[in-house]
C-alpha cells in the first residue's frame, strides 16, 4: 500500500482527547509512558534542541518541555497540535515550546540540516509511512545534528498481535484465514487485504525490520527496548496490579528493566530504537 498522509491525518483530527488520556487512563498507558520517559531522561540533556515529531496531545511534550533547552514539536494533525497548545498553556508550558509546525515527517523543509541535537518521534509516525519508512527516517536524521540522539517508537506487530489475538480472531471471521495469513505475514492492514473498519491502515513491524531500516543510514544504534511488555498479561491482571500499589510500582520498575532485554524485543506493544547520527 502506498502511504497516504490523509489516513494519519484524519485519524488524528478526528481523535478528541483520547490521546492526551492514552498514557494514563490504564495500566498499559502507564507501562508505555514508564518505559518512553525513562529512555527520554537518559538521552536528553538540559541544553538540548529537541524536535518532537507526531508528537500528538502533548503526553511526552509536557515531560521534554522540562528537560530540554528548546523544544520544537510538529505533527501531521492541526486538531493534536491545537490540543497539544491547550493542554500547554494549562500546564503553565506553553512558553517553553519554542515553535509549533503541523507538518508531515516526511518533508521538514521548514528546518535546516543538522539543527537538532535529539529527536524524538515516538507512538508510531513510521508505522503509518508503508512504503515512505525510509524517507521518513532520512528526513529525521538530515535534521539531526552530527552526534545527535534519534528516538524512534514503533508499533510491535509481535507484541501487538498476542495482545490482540481475540480481535485477530474476530477479523478472520469477517476476513478470512489469507487476509489473516497476510496480516501475519506483512505486519500490514490495508484496504485490500485487511480492511480494518477503523481504517488503521499501518504497517506493524518487527525487529528484524525496524534493524533493516536503520542499516543503509549514518547511524549507531545504541538502544533497542520494548514497551508495554506487561500488557501481554491481560488488561484484567494489570488493572488488578495496578491497584495494588506496592506491586504496581514493583511491575514498573521490572517493565523497564525486562523491556531492555533482547528476548523481550518484538513482545511489547511497541519498539524504542535509539540511534546516534554518525559524525
Ligand atoms: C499515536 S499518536 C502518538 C503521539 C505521541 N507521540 C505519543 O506517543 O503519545 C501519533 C501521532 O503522530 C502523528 N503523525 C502521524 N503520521 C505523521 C506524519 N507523517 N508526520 C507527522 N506526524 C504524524 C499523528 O497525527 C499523531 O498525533
Amino acid at each position: 500500500m502506498l502511504y497516504n498522509p490523509d489516513i494519519p491525518r484524519d485519524r488524528y483530527n478526528n481523535y478528541g482527547d483520547r490521546e492526551w488520556t492514552r498514557l494514563e487512563r490504564d495500566g498499559h498507558g502507564e507501562l508505555l509512558y514508564a518505559v518512553h520517559t525513562e529512555l527520554l531522561k537518559r538521552y536528553i540533556r538540559q541544553g538540548d534542541a529537541v524536535l518532537e515529531v507526531g508528537a500528538g496531545s502533548g503526553r511526552y511534550t509536557k515531560d521534554l518541555a522540562a528537560m530540554c533547552g528548546a523544544l520544537t514539536v510538529a505533527d501531521i494533525s492541526s486538531h493534536q497540535l491545537e490540543f497539544n497548545k491547550q493542554k500547554m498553556r494549562e500546564l503553565g508550558l506553553f512558553s517553553k515550546v519554542r515553535s509549533y509546525h503541523e507538518l508531515d515527517i516526511l518533508d521538514m523543509g521548514v528546518f535546516g540540516g543538522e539543527t537538532f541535537d535529539c529527536v524524538v518521534c515516538v507512538g508510531g509516525v513510521l508505522n503509518y509511512l508503508l512504503d515512505r519508512e525510509e524517507d521518513g527516517l532520512r528526513e529525521a536524521l538530515r535534521v539531526l545534528k552530527p552526534g545527535g540522539i534519534l528516538i524512534a517508537g514503533v508499533m510491535s506487530f509481535i507484541g501487538a498481535s498476542l495482545y490482540y489475538l481475540d480481535g485477530i480472531r474476530a477479523e478472520k471471521e469477517t476476513f478470512g484465514i489469507e487476509a489473516t495469513r497476510w496480516v501475519f505475514d506483512t505486519g500490514t492492514q490495508d484496504p485490500v487485504h485487511y480492511p480494518v473498519p477503523s481504517k488503521h491502515y499501518v504497517h506493524m513491524m518487527r525487529s528484524a525490520e525496524m534493524d533493516a531500516l536503520f542499516a543503509p543510514f549514518p547511524v549507531t544504534v545504541l538502544e533497542r527496548s520494548s514497551a508495554g511488555l506487561f500488557s501481554l498479561g491481560g488488561d484484567a491482571a494489570l488493572e488488578n496490579a495496578r491497584n495494588d500499589g506496592e506491586l504496581w510500582k514493583l511491575i514498573l520498575e521490572k517493565e523497564i528493566e525486562f523491556t531492555k532485554l533482547p528476548g523481550t524485543l518484538d513482545c511489547g506493544m511497541n519498539m524504542i530504537y535509539v540511534a546516534q547520527k554518525i559524525n
